[in-house]
């Protein structure tokens, strides 16, 4: 069959890498892709977000399924457009997609079916948010309500900081989506993400992950889209996942069909596991990135077949496979990301990295100019390697890291270390 995967970024290589080792596969495309996607897909030169002209393309060249790996053309309604177009398409509706779309949606979500989440009011002016902020005092955390990115959520640790934020995103700093804002209680504890393949009121999990939000090591600055992740998560135990399940993925579930958004796709759950038990921080309606990369490795069943499953209803048949080995991904950004950064550097070494047999690169933001691998976004690459233990996945990830090299290049040093210490005290 012919595939199509739709987005640019680790997550989509991580996603076409796995769908193209499917013996249901004869074709893969990838719109638009990057420089390592092309490698191993068909390059269609439509954004994803163009979705008129990605209905025209499945039809014109008999796309059998498409993919979706990012939050914007979902919410955009492609799977809406596809859907009408009689073209089938693994991912949530426009109208579920609102779950991540809005983060004033999905607290209020929360709210109403009672699954646990952070103290929070949502504002659409000035005046009240500032009081509000007088009233709780810091740290505390605001989120612009639209999608940004993964960077518009600030943790304000000071009254001026969390003051000159709310100013700053009413005067429009992620655009219509800082119009209006959630002010929440700041959680402590460790974040996990728990994703799910999803639909109607059942649901299959993926493989437990931790991803690393912050740019610096020991979770220091500004947050980002990720740094890098890692699967198993062991913070993630047996039990502390049945409580997931049960007051967060069903009621969720069950909540959104109770709205008339009926979910199918991909639901992943950002919690916080701290000192007021498990609170979900976000939802998205789709993988991580990060996560997904590690994921990916560790998966052994076919993803091809698991999606056209579930497509036909039969998602109480799916069984993934999970391989016991442990899997890091580590991503190597520009200099200056999350801020401003420069494009256009060349990248050397991924062969080099790539002669461990455990090691494999996936591309973000790369692209090929005059024949050449070059930068071309803030998060570059997600290198990842496999082990026997967490500890010999991370020796194993950043032998593969040094090897690599392009100018500027930033990267966390510490992924996997929250997992080793946690092994080492069980
Ligand atoms: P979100 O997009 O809502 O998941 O927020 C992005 C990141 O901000 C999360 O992954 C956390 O690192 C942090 N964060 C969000 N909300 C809170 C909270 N209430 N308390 C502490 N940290 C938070
Ligand atoms: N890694 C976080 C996200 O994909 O939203």
């Amino acid at each position: 069959m012919k595939v199509l995967v739709v987005g640019n970024g680790g997550r989509e290589h991580a996603l076409a890498w796995k769908i193209k080792q499917s013996p249901l596969v004869k074709e893969l495309f990838v719109a638009r892709g990057n420089a390592g996607i092309w490698q191993i897909a068909k390059k269609v030169d439509i954004s994803p977000t163009d979705i008129k002209s990605l209905v025209k393309f499945a039809k014109e060249n008999q796309i059998d399924l498409t993919v979706v790996g990012p939050e914007q053309p979902l919410s955009e309604g492609i799977v809406n457009a596809f859907n009408e177009a009689g073209l089938k398409i693994f991912g949530h509706t426009k109208e579920a997609s609102i779950l991540e779309a809005s983060k004033v949606f999905a607290k209020n979500f929360m709210k109403k079916y009672g699954i646990p989440t952070a103290f929070y009011e949502t504002f659409d002016n000035e005046e009240e948010a500032v009081a509000f902020i007088k009233k709780m005092g810091t740290p505390i955390v605001i989120k612009a309500d639209g999608l940004a990115a993964g960077k518009g959520v600030v943790i304000a640790h000071t009254e001026e900081e969390a003051i000159n934020t709310v100013k700053d995103m009413f005067a429009g700093r992620f655009g219509e989506a800082s119009k209006r804002i959630v002010i929440e209680e700041f959680l402590d504890g460790e974040e996990a993400s728990y994703i799910a393949m999803v639909d109607g009121e059942e649901l299959v999990p993926m493989a437990t992950s931790q991803d690393h939000k912050q740019v610096y090591d020991g979770d220091k600055g500004p947050n980002t889209g990720g740094m890098g992740a890692y699967s198993p998560a062991p913070l993630i135990t047996p039990e502390i996942e049945k409580e997931i399940l049960e007051k967060i993925m069903y009621p969720t579930l069950k909540g959104m069909k109770a709205e008339g958004k009926p979910m199918r796709g991909f639901l992943y759950a950002g919690l916080m596991i701290g000192s007021k038990g498990i609170n979900v921080l976000e939802f998205n309606v789709r993988m991580g990135d990060p996560e997904t990369q590690p994921i990916m490795r560790r998966l052994e069943s076919d993803l091809v077949e698991h999606i056209l499953d579930i497509l036909e209803g039969k998602i109480s048949t799916v069984k993934p496979v999970w391989s016991d080995r442990y899997s890091i991904g580590v991503v190597m950004a520009s200099g200056g990301y999350p801020g401003s950064y420069k494009k256009g550097y060349e990248i050397t070494g991924i062969q080099e990295a790539e002669k461990d047999p455990d090691v494999v690169v996936f591309h973000s933001g790369t692209d090929i100019k005059d024949g050449k691998l070059i930068t071309n976004g803030g998060r570059v690459l997600t290198i990842t390697a496999t082990g026997e233990t967490l500890r010999e996945a991370k020796e194993k990830v950043y032998n593969a890291v040094k090897k690599i090299h392009f100018k500027d290049a930033h990267y966390r040093t510490d992924i996997g270390d929250k997992g080793i210490k946690r092994l080492s005290q069980q």
